[in-house]
């Protein structure tokens, strides 16, 4: 007999699906998902279009998906999304961290059905799997978080939209329909802003508030530094703050202002150089109304002017959190936590959920590995709310462990994105496809049938 059992075609051999997700659309793929699994379809699917010749236009393997996602990026889209702070220590520190666990499967457990879906805040989803929040997207592909909304929603995954989005939150969330969204906030320094980014995320359908705690200031990347490169200063990733009524007349009021106010002081005005004049007709595209008059009109360079001022309150303490919880009735989690002395204050300031993330490695280099944050924060937090987990997960493997570390759910990351380079919503939802197949095969071969049966005692 065969060692290594084939995955028997699930369903009859079709015409390649056109897009380069490997899965049937539909109710069949609901049905045929409902009877296998979601990764015997995956895996079955991407077997199928094999025998007409057809590889994955998105890479399974995660070094080759980084690898081709690099080739189809320019380099400083390339920088922006893979590039971590400084020497790069915490960013790769992420990814072994995941190598010092290893899983040790059970036998004979009967897995024939498996469920991966979990309930958070009163909400069940189909995998314990949220797409992190993700600025600049447009630096990925044009169509940023429309084809994300779009991937997102074919699957039921939360989506968690970023302050820093390329599209306002109000057109993502048409985007997504019915399908369940977090709204991430980078607390500003101007506080009616803050007030309407929340009240905006309530009316867009938002089931929940991420505080990002780790970037009140950019971390020292020096990928980006060295390319001088900056998404926000050409208006890039401003978006949230454009659509803002409350931002747009600060930014008119500094524009009003006159020149002096609208670029530092000490700045001259953009001298006329190709780079200057290509900056100014991004930051022009970028504000809402007409072209034309935009490049006209001082209120887009005072626009950006005005963002690089207000982003993120560096004074920020537990105190603004309380403010937070009367300002909101949605849950409020914490996204950055990696010292369970922060968690243990998180839980007497009554957040609803914490985040452990280091924010990929973008922030401080050197740091700890998230992954070896995870298990002091989950001993902390123990049982009282949800723990989800990200950076450096890069495969249903990964997701495994950080659940098997205790943590509820698990946002993913980079890898989405390069989907997103790679094919647009066509991309991201393979990514996922993938990371969840794997996952479910993980469980299956592992002996567990359910998410809550992936424990620490199945780790070495
Ligand atoms: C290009 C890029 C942009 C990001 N933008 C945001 C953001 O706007 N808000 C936020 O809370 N986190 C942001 N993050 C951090 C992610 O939410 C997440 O913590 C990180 O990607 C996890 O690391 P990993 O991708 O290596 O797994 C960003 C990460 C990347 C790579």
């Amino acid at each position: 007999m065969s060692t290594d059992a084939p995955t028997p075609p699930a369903v009859p051999p079709a015409t390649p699906p056109a897009t380069p997700s490997a899965t049937p659309s539909g109710t069949g793929r609901d049905a045929v998902r409902a009877a296998i699994g979601v990764g015997r379809e995956v895996q079955a699917a991407i077997y199928r279009r094999g025998v007409f010749g057809h590889r994955p236009v998105v890479p399974v393997e995660p070094e080759a998906l980084e690898a081709r996602a690099r080739r189809r990026m320019s380099p400083q889209a390339w920088s922006y999304v893979d590039g971590g702070a400084g020497q790069q220590r915490t960013a790769r520190a992420n990814r072994e961290a995941f190598g010092k666990h290893r899983i040790v499967p059970r036998m004979l457990v009967d897995v024939e059905h498996r469920d991966t879906s979990v309930e958070l805040f009163g909400r069940r989803l189909p995998a314990p799997l949220l797409l992190a929040p993700i600025g600049v997207l447009e630096m990925a592909h044009r169509d940023a978080e429309h084809a994300v909304a779009r991937a997102a929603r074919a699957l039921g995954l939360p989506m968690v939209l970023s302050t820093q989005g390329s599209v306002p939150m109000e057109e993502v969330a048409a985007d997504l329909g019915d399908s369940p969204r977090w709204f991430q906030l980078y607390w500003s320094k101007d506080d009616a802003l803050v007030d309407s980014f929340v009240a905006r995320a309530e009316a867009s359908g938002c089931e929940a508030i991420v505080v990002t705690l780790d970037t009140h200031v950019l971390g020292w990347r020096t990928h980006d530094l060295d390319l001088a490169y900056l998404p926000f200063a050409r208006g890039e990733g401003i978006a949230q703050y454009t659509s803002d009524p409350r931002f747009r007349s600060l930014a008119e009021e500094r524009a009003a202002a006159g020149p002096r106010a609208t670029g530092p002081a000490e700045e001259p005005s953009p001298r006329p150089t190709p780079a200057a004049v290509r900056s100014l007709l991004s930051m022009a595209r970028h504000y809402p109304g007409s072209l034309r008059e935009n490049l006209r009109s001082p209120v887009p360079r005072a626009a950006v002017e005005t963002f690089l001022d207000v982003f993120s309150r560096s004074s920020l303490t537990w105190a603004d959190l309380d403010d937070l919880r009367a300002r909101t009735r949605l849950p409020i989690l914490l996204k950055g936590l990696q010292d369970p002395r922060d968690a243990a204050l998180a839980l007497e300031h009554g957040v609803d959920g914490i985040i452990v993330s280091n924010h990929g490695g973008r922030q401080v280099d050197n740091a700890i590995a998230s992954l070896d944050a995870l298990p002091g924060v989950v001993s902390e937090v123990d049982g009282r709310v949800p723990v989800l987990f990200d950076s450096g997960v890069r495969s249903g493997a990964d997701v495994f462990t950080a659940l098997a570390l205790g943590a509820d759910a698990v946002l993913l990351g980079r890898p989405w994105v390069y989907g997103l380079a790679l094919g647009g919503d066509a991309g991201v939802r393979a990514v996922l496809e993938h990371v969840w197949a794997e996952l479910d095969l993980t469980m299956a071969l592992a002996g567990v049938a359910t998410v809550d049966a992936i424990t620490r005692d199945l780790l070495a």
